[in-house]
């Protein structure tokens, strides 16, 4: 089954015991799973905004450029964009309650989401504009398969419109990433990244929308190498994307 190569061995959704709770019924769900190889890599796709990305990853899917399917979209927003393309699509939408805080999802969230997707035996969580920073437990449920995509050329300019960060700072190039996500602010291994140019005429929203174009081409090349079992990670480097490819 391809996943992303571990140096450090560390397990995915499938690890035991990677929630504490007993509550935590997926796991059980996972362990009874058969352990033949899948006969396709399924994602899980999680957005709180209008799912350009997840529209394009769906195309890339359906056309073939991607071998994965879309097992389910989460949102934490009940009228999002992305929960109303999935579901024109005929993709399985849900709205989970983000809980009580406003940044992060609470501990009985977490674990909400993390039961969906494990019940939809995804292989990979693909981050597409979710808005909510994801913590301990659920990263350590799915450790290494969760990805996202940010719209700056990381570790360049972290953190909220990346763009507009860009703009300012007066780079002549920025672009976006695609990386591993762990329990910092846009810090994971970058797996992939590809290079937008600043125009001296940009706007905030020029540079933004072409940054955008860039994610669209990008995320679905970077979700087929890792459904192609194409990436592996060595310490902070992640290898085997190019966007040549
Ligand atoms: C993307 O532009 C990405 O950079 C950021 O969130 C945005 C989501 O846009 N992580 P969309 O919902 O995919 O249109």
């Amino acid at each position: 089954m391809p996943q992303p190569q571990q140096s450090n061995g560390t397990g995915g959704p499938r690890s035991q015991g990677a929630w504490e709770s007993p509550c935590f019924t997926g796991v059980q769900c996972l362990r009874k799973r058969p352990l033949k190889a899948p006969t396709s890599y399924r994602l899980g796709v999680l957005g709180s905004g209008r799912g350009s990305n997840f529209v394009a990853l769906a195309e890339a899917c359906t056309a073939g450029r991607v071998p994965a399917e879309i097992a389910i979209v989460l949102s934490d927003v009940e009228d999002a964009g992305i929960l109303s393309h999935a579901r024109e699509l005929g993709i399985r939408a849900e709205y989970l309650a983000p809980g009580r805080f406003r940044t992060k999802l609470d501990e009985e969230a977490e674990r909400l989401y993390a039961e969906r997707l494990i019940e939809s035996r995804v292989d990979l969580i693909v981050l597409a504009g979710f808005m909510r920073i994801l913590k301990g437990g659920f990263l350590r449920a799915f450790a290494s398969r969760v990805i996202n995509i940010h719209p700056s050329l990381l570790p360049s300019f972290p953190g909220l419109e990346a763009w507009k960060q860009a703009l300012e700072h007066g780079v002549k190039v920025t672009g976006c990433t695609v990386h591993f996500v762990d329990d910092g602010i846009d810090s994971g291994p970058v797996i992939g990244q590809s290079a937008v140019p600043v125009r001296d005429g940009d706007t905030a929203s020029t540079l933004h929308a072409r940054i955008q174009e860039a994610e669209r081409r990008l995320y679905p090349a970077v979700v087929a190498a890792l459904a192609r079992g194409e990436v592996r990670v060595e310490g902070r480097r992640a290898i085997g994307f190019s966007h040549e490819q």
